[in-house]
């Protein structure tokens, strides 16, 4: 049985492997320079799963804080956005998603966030578990976000 590490994203050599992740598993796929952006923001909250028998990357997490109005009250504040997250089809179901959104909540911690939003596609059953069971609830649903004209659901948690 495979045992995984959860660590962080390193530009230099696991970027070819994150984007082929990403393009594997989502529509929503971004330029290389997105990724890095990304991790030059915030390299904590970039975190990837590897597979410690073959050393492959399966899985990652990708999350920016951003400043903007508490969706709990406490006014203008440090937010956490969840921008993107995957595991590849053969490594699903076995906890790692949950790993990946625990270790970003544990680094936006660190950095003083206490509130967290992601945006996800209504028909992404997967995902809104995931996140309902992480205490997430929808503030709102966003008609059309995607460009394929699927509607968001906008979700929030307290961290
Ligand atoms: C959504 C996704 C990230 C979940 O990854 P995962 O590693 O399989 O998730 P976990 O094993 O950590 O699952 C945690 C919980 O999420 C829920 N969940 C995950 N996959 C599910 C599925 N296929 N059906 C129903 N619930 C599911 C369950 O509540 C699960 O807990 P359980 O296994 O104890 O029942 C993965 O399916 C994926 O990469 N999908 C494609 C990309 C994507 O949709 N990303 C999110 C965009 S917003």
């Amino acid at each position: 049985m495979s045992s995984f590490i959860i660590r962080r994203f390193n530009p230099t050599t696991d970027l070819n492997a994150v984007q082929n992740i990403n393009r594997n598993c989502l529509p929503e796929n971004y330029p290389r320079f997105f990724f890095t952006e990304i991790y030059e923001r915030f390299p904590d909250g970039f975190n990837i799963a590897i597979d410690e028998t073959t050393n492959e990357v399966v899985a990652y997490v990708m999350t920016r804080i951003e400043k903007g109005l508490s969706n709990f009250g406490f006014g203008l504040c440090k937010k956490g956005h969840i921008i993107s997250i995957a595991v590849m089809p053969q490594y699903r179901r076995k906890g790692l998603a949950k790993k990946l959104m625990l270790a970003a909540n544990h680094a936006l911690r660190l950095r003083d966030v206490k509130e967290v939003y992601l945006e996800v596609r209504e028909s992404n059953q997967a995902a809104i578990n995931l996140y309902q069971q992480l205490g997430y609830i929808t503030m709102k649903v966003s008609k059309r976000y995607y460009s394929d004209g699927e509607a968001a659901l906008i979700m929030v948690a307290k961290i």
